[in-house]
């Protein structure tokens, strides 16, 4: 067992209109001038904004509004939002939305609390040294962002998408209620619900670590996902599933699922963040599209965690070799994601790279994880270029 710091600062509040609280909790962590941050225009449709809005008119809270946050969202944007928030004098931020939004935020709050180009911190230049003060309410079930210490933007230029971690920027608090997250098409519940089986994944197939607590908390978390997220293909409404995924989201992503281990592979991930800045997919559908032909590339390096995740995941039949056993698992979890729509390949997500991109993207990939990365096997540009050209 590895030593570890776990640190999750951010208050939850979680159920049904939840989001009413959204004033006292501002008040609570000293907010007196709001930069509501949104997406591309869903909360204004399901009229979450007004309520919002309404409930801080009422508790007379001042606040300025900024939409536009982009899947994947861009530079350009948070650029914006620190201009508009120096000028209004902002001093707490407040993302409504997914993963997007939040990220988009976190990057306002980086860039307002330090000197200089905000973009220096995605760019591995420089780290910060603070963020402005954020809440969340959240919309729906993926990033973990709403806990965790990561945002993710991407450079229009080149088209670079980069994630920065910090403690700084982890929610003060999160409203989390369910019923927010029924508006979803069933493309992005299933989508978010690969992307956190994803983060607990990343932090499960190392090399190190195999901490009993941490696998059994992990193992518990991804069957309950599966089988959340099969009641959610099939009835989109159900309260209890949605409760289920989106509190798994939280907990998948905000380093509970990696106590004791060895910090995780996130290779899958960063293999995604190279096709999420080309092609501008959705994440949770990317990762799906590349986690198998992944698997089958490093799984003879990790076969003890390949084996444990196909008998206490994916459940299949315990005879044959070890090999066998994992293949079976690998070949189970593509089953699972093609039950709920998710791609298993490039061309099932819909992209359909040439040679050069296939290139291009390897390189970037490369040059974003310094040369080199991976914790069941590790990986540098030949291999990335090896998974990309396979996963076609
Ligand atoms: O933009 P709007 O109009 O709000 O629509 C969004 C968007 O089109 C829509 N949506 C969200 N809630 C909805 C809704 N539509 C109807 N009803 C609702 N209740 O869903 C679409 C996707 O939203 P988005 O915020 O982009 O999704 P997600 O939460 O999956 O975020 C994806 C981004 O987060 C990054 C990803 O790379 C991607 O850029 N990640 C961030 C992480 C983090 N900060 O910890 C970790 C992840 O691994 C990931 O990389
Ligand atoms: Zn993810």
């Amino acid at each position: 067992m590895f030593d570890f710091k776990y640190f999750t600062p951010t208050k939850v509040v979680f159920g049904k209109n939840t989001e009413s609280k959204v004033a006292e909790l501002i008040k609570e962590f000293g907010g007196t001038k709001v930069l509501i941050h949104y997406g591309g225009g869903s909360v204004v449709r399901s009229g979450l904004l007004k309520r919002v809005t309404d409930t801080l008119d009422a508790a007379g809270i001042s606040y300025v509004s900024l939409g536009g946050a982009v899947p994947n969202p861009h530079l350009g944007l948070v650029y914006e939002g620190i201009e508009l928030c120096k000028k209004e004098n902002v001093d707490f931020l407040l993302a409504v939305g997914g993963g997007s939004a939040i990220d988009s935020a976190k990057a306002i709050g980086y860039g307002l609390a330090n000197e200089g180009d905000v973009w220096d911190f995605y760019d591995y230049k420089r780290k910060a040294e603070g963020c402005v003060p954020l809440g969340v309410i959240l919309t729906i079930a993926a990033t973990g962002s709403e806990m965790s210490d990561s945002s993710v933007i991407t450079k229009e230029e080149g088209l670079v998408k980069r994630g920065y971690s910090s403690d700084f920027g982890r929610p003060k608090f999160a409203i989390m209620n369910p019923e927010l997250t029924m508006t979803l098409p069933d493309y992005q519940t299933a989508c978010g619900c690969t992307d956190i089986m994803m983060h607990t994944m990343e932090r499960y197939f190392t090399q190190g670590g195999n901490m009993e607590i941490t696998d059994a908390l992990a193992e518990g978390l991804l069957r309950t996902v599966k089988k959340n997220a099969v009641i959610l293909r099939d009835d989109p409404k159900n309260y209890e599933a949605r409760a289920e995924v989106m509190w798994a989201g939280s907990l998948a992503h905000n380093g509970l699922t990696g106590c004791g281990n060895d910090g995780g592979d996130w290779m899958t991930h960063k293999l995604e963040h190279e096709l999420g800045g080309l092609y501008d997919v959705a994440h949770g559908a990317g990762l799906a599209a590349i986690w198998g032909t992944w698997a089958r590339y490093v799984y003879k390096n990790c076969l003890p965690r390949f084996k444990k995740f196909a008998l206490n995941v994916m459940e299949v039949e315990n005879t044959g070799t070890d090999e066998e056993i994992a293949l079976r698992g690998i070949e189970a979890l593509e089953d699972f994601y093609r039950s709920i729509n998710m791609p298993t390949n490039l061309r099932e997500l819909g992209v359909n790279p040439t040679e050069e991109e296939l290139a291009l993207m390897a390189k970037k990939c490369a040059v974003g994880v310094g040369g080199e990365m991976g914790s069941a096997r590790v990986l540098n540009e030949a291999d990335m270029l090896a998974i990309y050209k396979a996963s076609v």
